[in-house]
C-alpha cells in the first residue's frame, strides 16, 4: 500500500508558542495552588469552585466547562476514576485517597492542559505504588521526545516502565496535540513500539498524559457519561504536561515547581528525575 493519509498536525509559530508557554505557566499555576489546599474534607465542588475563580482572576477561561457537554471547570478523578471525573459537593476527600486534578486554561485564544494525582493524607503502599509509577511514566514519555524521534518512541517509553512495575496502560483515552483547539491532531498513545509512529518535528504541541492502572487496562464510563472508572475498580493515578518539540529536544510548557508536589513523605520513591 501507499503511505498513510497525512495527519494535519499544526507547527506553531513563534508567537503562538509565546501564547502557549503563557498559558501553560497559568494553568501549572493554578494546579501548584490545588496542590496546596489537598486535605482530608475537602468537596471536589471546592476544588472546581477555587480552579475557576483562580482561572478567571488570571484573565482566562476554564476550557473543561461546557466542552461537549462536561459540566464542571475542571476534572477531578479519585482512587478508582481513571479521567474525566466530575466536582461535586457529596464527594468528599478522605484521608488515604488518591485524586488526579486535570486543569486547562485558554488565554488568548490558546490552550494549556495539565494535571497532577495528588494524596490526601497519607495513602497505603498500593496507592503510592500507581501514583509514582504514574510520574514516572509522564517524566519517561517526557525523555522520549526530540526532533526526528517518533510518537512510539513515547508510547514504548511509557508502556515497558508500567509493565514492568506490574501496572497497566490505558489505551481508551491518548494524549492530543492541542493549541488553538482543546484537542487537536496527533493523538498520543501510551503505549506503543520504539521507531514507529509519527515523526516529531520543531513547534508541534501535544499533551502527553498516561492514565495507569494497578489492575487491568480497561474502562468504563458511568451513567453521567463522563466519569471513567476502572473496569476492575482497582486504582488509577495520572500525570499530564503540556509539551512543545524544540529544535534539539523538549519544553515543558506547563512547569511547576518540581515534579514532586505534594509527595514530600516519598520524595525518594524514585531516584531519577526529569530535567
Ligand atoms: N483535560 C482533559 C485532557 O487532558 C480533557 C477533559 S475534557 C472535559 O484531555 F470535558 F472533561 F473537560
Ligand atoms: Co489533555
Ligand atoms: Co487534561
Amino acid at each position: 500500500m501507499m503511505q498513510l493519509r497525512a495527519q494535519s498536525v499544526e507547527i506553531k509559530s513563534p508567537r503562538e508558542i509565546a501564547i502557549m508557554r503563557e498559558v501553560g505557566r497559568l494553568a501549572a499555576d493554578t494546579l501548584s495552588k490545588v496542590g496546596a489546599m489537598i486535605r482530608p474534607g475537602l468537596s471536589t465542588q471546592e476544588i472546581n469552585d477555587f480552579v475557576h475563580a483562580d482561572t478567571v482572576r488570571k484573565s482566562a477561561r476554564p476550557a473543561p466547562l461546557n466542552y461537549r457537554g462536561f459540566p464542571r471547570s475542571v476534572c477531578t478523578s479519585r482512587n478508582e476514576v481513571v479521567c474525566h471525573g466530575i466536582p461535586s459537593r457529596e464527594e468528599i476527600l478522605r484521608d488515604g485517597d488518591i485524586i488526579n486534578v486535570d486543569v486547562t486554561h485558554v488565554f488568548q485564544g490558546f490552550h494549556g492542559d495539565t494535571s497532577a494525582t495528588f494524596y490526601v493524607g497519607k495513602p497505603a503502599a498500593d496507592a503510592v505504588h500507581v501514583t509514582e509509577v504514574a510520574r514516572r511514566c509522564l517524566e519517561l514519555g517526557i525523555g522520549a521526545v526530540r526532533p526526528g524521534g517518533r510518537l512510539g518512541d513515547v508510547g514504548a517509553a511509557i508502556q515497558y516502565f508500567a509493565e514492568a512495575e506490574g501496572c497497566s496502560v490505558v489505551t481508551a483515552f491518548v494524549g492530543h496535540g492541542i493549541g488553538r483547539e482543546f484537542h487537536e491532531e496527533p493523538k498520543v498513545c501510551h503505549i506503543g513500539v520504539q521507531g514507529k509512529g509519527m515523526r516529531l518535528r520543531p513547534g508541534m504541541t501535544f499533551t502527553i498524559e498516561p492514565m495507569i492502572n494497578l489492575g487491568v487496562p480497561e474502562v468504563e464510563i458511568l451513567d453521567d457519561e463522563w466519569t471513567a472508572v476502572t473496569a476492575d475498580g482497582s486504582l488509577s493515578a495520572q500525570f499530564e504536561h503540556t509539551l512543545l518539540v524544540t529544535s534539539d529536544g523538549v519544553e515543558i510548557l506547563t512547569p511547576r515547581e518540581g515534579l514532586l508536589e505534594n509527595s514530600e513523605i516519598f520524595p525518594n520513591y524514585f531516584s531519577l528525575r526529569a530535567k
